[in-house]
């Protein structure tokens, strides 16, 4: 393996094109993105043909040679098994606080599932369950590549910092699961880590929050912000600061987008193994974004192409509103540099059960825009109902613990369901589990 070309070859702005190189350190955001335009956001640039896991159950180390990480790394003069030994360091450091490490979740067709919803023999639902992935969500996966990034820095005496005591502070924007997932991956290796997060944070997140050692900030809306979530202010505020972004937004930090695709790439592996019909749509729920680029350039780097639909609600739908406008002016793929005429706040504040998914910008919605129009897929905005049904119904014929928002890719395909033929074979993610 380690005689083979990296797969991956560097940074491209979505939004202005600037070329960024693999090798580069600290390369979290676009060189033009500034405290006044945030509208950039950089691309892994790729071939991987085929794909091939190497068997091994951390999705880390059996797509290690994929990952945009595993180019960086060894341009710090880091061989392949050395790379190796730190995923495997880290993630053991990962298990200690989490209970687990990563491990290749669970993708499977749910026969209840199917059936109730009426699907022939030869389609049904499959389901991708992350509820017992690291953190109980798909997010750690995100942030683990932007652990590595600093783990490795840090171990070849790149770092700026002289030593641990001095590490500046990981940040961090979120309400829940990414929060979660940041803090556990931080108090693995004794980082300090700032989570800023809104007012009405719910009760079972702050207290996992607090027990993981996080230093939360609670962030009211200021008379003098923009639109947008104050959270995002103050997590900006402190970066100027000095502290690192550790957050799942790619124009904060593009090296959520590398990890983030293990699961597409998991995906994408039993798929090609399968006899029978090819998977023909894939429903991701989409708050800021990351997750459905990451799980569809994950599973499209295999041999087929599901159509993507990205599931908002009908309460906070700013993804839908910019495909549609990107394709009536110039189309949807590679809309970056339409970016202010696209995606902007949602207007009213959003509301809806499936809580995560409320991010009234959609900052990865490039990629989420290129990811469906190149698999002829769209958005989905699903009623508020179709929400609670998809929760209830979740609850009602599967045995998985899974949370209103980790459900909500369900709700948009009760939403599509008519148009659905009962013999394709369809896949949701069910992406965290409920904290109560
Ligand atoms: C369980 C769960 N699923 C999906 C999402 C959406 O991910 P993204 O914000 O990357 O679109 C979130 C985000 O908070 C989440 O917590
Ligand atoms: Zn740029």
């Amino acid at each position: 393996m380690n005689a083979q070309k990296p797969v991956v070859t560097g940074w491209r702005c979505a939004a202005c094109g600037t070329r960024v190189a693999i090798s580069d350190v600290f390369s979290w955001r676009c060189p033009n993105s500034s405290a006044s335009d945030r509208h950039h956001v950089l691309e892994i640039e790729n071939t991987i043909a085929p794909l091939r896991s190497n068997g091994d159950e951390n999705p880390f180390v059996g797509f290690q040679r994929y990952l945009a990480w595993d180019a960086f790394a060894a341009t710090l003069g880091l061989e392949f098994d050395s790379r190796t030994k730190i995923i495997c360091d880290l993630d053991d450091a990962v298990a200690k606080v989490a209970g687990t490490g990563f491990r290749t979740t669970p993708f499977l067709r749910n026969d209840s599932l199917s059936d109730a919803l009426g699907f022939a023999e030869q389609g049904g639902v499959w389901i991708k369950d992350e509820t017992h992935n690291v953190a109980g969500s798909q997010k750690a996966r995100h942030l683990f590549t932007q652990l590595l990034h600093l783990i490795a820095v840090e171990n070849v005496g790149r770092a700026p910092w002289r030593n641990q005591n001095e590490r500046p502070q990981l940040a961090i924007a979120s309400c829940g699961n990414a929060a979660i997932a940041a803090s556990t991956l931080a108090r693995a290796v004794d980082w300090p880590i700032q989570v800023f997060v809104p007012e009405h944070a719910d009760a079972p997140t702050l207290k996992i929050l607090s027990a993981l050692d996080a230093n939360v900030v609670r962030c009211a809306r200021l008379a003098t912000d923009a639109p947008g979530d104050p959270c995002v202010f103050r997590f900006r505020e402190a970066i100027v600061a000095g502290a690192i972004p550790f957050g799942v937004q790619g124009p904060e930090n593009a090296w959520c987008l590398d990890g983030g695709r293990t699961i597409g790439w998991e995906m994408a592996v039993v798929a090609e193994n399968l006899a029978g019909a090819l998977f023909s749509r894939m429903f991701v729920q989409a708050g800021g974004g990351a997750f459905a680029t990451c799980a569809a350039n994950g599973f499209f780097a295999g041999a087929t192409k599901p159509k993507l639909h990205a599931v908002q609600t009908e309460g906070c739908a700013p993804l839908a509103r910019a495909f549609e406008i990107a394709n009536k002016t110039g189309g949807a793929r590679n809309a970056g540099s339409r970016w202010s005429q696209c995606m902007w706040p949602w207007e009213t504040t959003p509301v809806s059960l499936a809580d995560g998914i409320l991010d009234d910008e959609t900052y990865d919605w490039v990629g989420a825009c290129n990811a469906m129009a190149d698999s002829d897929g769209c958005p989905v905005v699903a009623s508020e109902d179709q929400v609670r049904q998809s929760f209830e119904l979740a609850h009602r014929v599967t045995n998985i613990d899974v949370s209103p928002t980790g459900a909500a890719g369900l709700a948009g395909l009760l939403e599509m369901r008519q148009e659905i033929a009962d013999d394709e074979r369809v896949i949701v993610i069910f992406s965290g589990v409920r904290r109560q």
